[in-house]
């Protein structure tokens, strides 16, 4: 029987591109909120045996995350086999780690939260640095898309003579796949953050980049703290406007268009919808989804 997906509000258009590339039913959902901000979910389309995936990206997760669950037990409670979510972009994964007294790992526990409510999970390139794997701290079986081979397709048909640049030593893993796959030279930059909002980055030598286009390259843009400081970094080793490629556009606030300010382009992957949005994820999607739903069944 074909699994049923489920959009959850906002992720209307690349659920469609995923339930097509699977050849799976849309389900039908009236997902509400009363008046005094109470969540109120309604599965509609019939679920007695079958499979349920919600789709649902989890940046700004905290206004998402009652009505997903929510609607993972209402796909329980109508008699789903399983229920697995599709989250392209999974929330909390940067808080790996006490940073100071007091805190939390709240990775963790919303790993248990979600461990709790479904079957399995897939997603985009979580932001795995102090946590090495999504089994550390996830309960459930998980499947990882990368992105890199789609980014770096993306370049090659793109963008002449990439010089790759990360912005920090968490993007290393992304800027040596991507410069691999594009046979492009590749450095990776030296970040301190002070604040939330105050980034200072440092390079040794950007001279190999003379003459090349050069492409900042990371997982992910919130504040854009990150990606601006390293494009006026660049701009005084008296390199062109890069070209601001990232897997997760969060783009808090102003930081869109402060970052276009100092870029030539900027283009994301389609794990959180936005005008950035430049390489689409569907395939590679539906891959994880037919893997993992086929462990989870075992
Ligand atoms: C963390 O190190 C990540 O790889 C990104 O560099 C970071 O999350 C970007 O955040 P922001 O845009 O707020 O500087």
């Amino acid at each position: 029987m074909k699994p049923t997906l489920f959009a959850l509000p906002g992720n209307e258009r690349a659920a469609r591109a995923l339930a097509s590339a699977l050849g799976a039913d849309w389900g039908s959902a009236a997902i509400r909120h009363f008046a005094d901000g109470e969540s109120s979910v309604r599965l509609l389309s019939p679920l007695q045996g079958r499979q349920a995936i919600l789709f649902c990206t989890l940046d700004r997760p905290d206004e998402k995350i009652v009505p997903l669950l929510w609607a993972a037990i209402a796909a329980r409670e109508s008699g789903a086999s399983r229920v697995g979510l599709v989250a392209p972009y999974l929330a909390y994964m940067r808080q790996d780690a006490v940073f100071h007294p007091g805190e939390i790992v709240a990775a963790r526990h919303f790993a248990a939260l979600l461990s709790r409510h479904f079957d399995w999970l897939v997603t985009v390139d979580p932001h795995l640095h102090r946590i090495a794997t999504l089994d550390d701290i996830y309960t459930i079986p998980t499947q990882c898309v990368q992105a890199a081979p789609a980014i770096a397709s993306w370049l090659r048909a793109t963008v002449n003579q990439p010089f790759l640049v990360g912005p920090d030593e968490e993007s290393r893993q992304w800027v040596n796949d991507v410069a691999r796959r594009c046979q492009a030279p590749a450095i990776v930059l030296h970040k301190t953050r002070h604040a939330d909002r105050c980034v200072e980055i440092q390079a040794a030598d950007l001279n190999a980049a003379a003459g090349c286009t050069p492409v900042l390259l990371d997982d992910i843009v919130a504040t854009g703290s990150t990606m601006v400081a390293a494009a006026n970094l660049l701009r005084r080793a008296g390199l062109a406007p890069p070209v601001c490629v990232a897997v997760h556009a969060v783009f808090a606030g102003d930081a869109f268009a402060e970052l276009r300010a100092v870029a030539a382009e900027i283009v994301t992957c389609d794990t959180v919808s936005h005008s950035s949005n430049g390489i689409a994820l569907a395939a590679p999607l539906a891959e994880a989804v037919s893997a993992v739903t086929s462990i989870a069944s075992r």
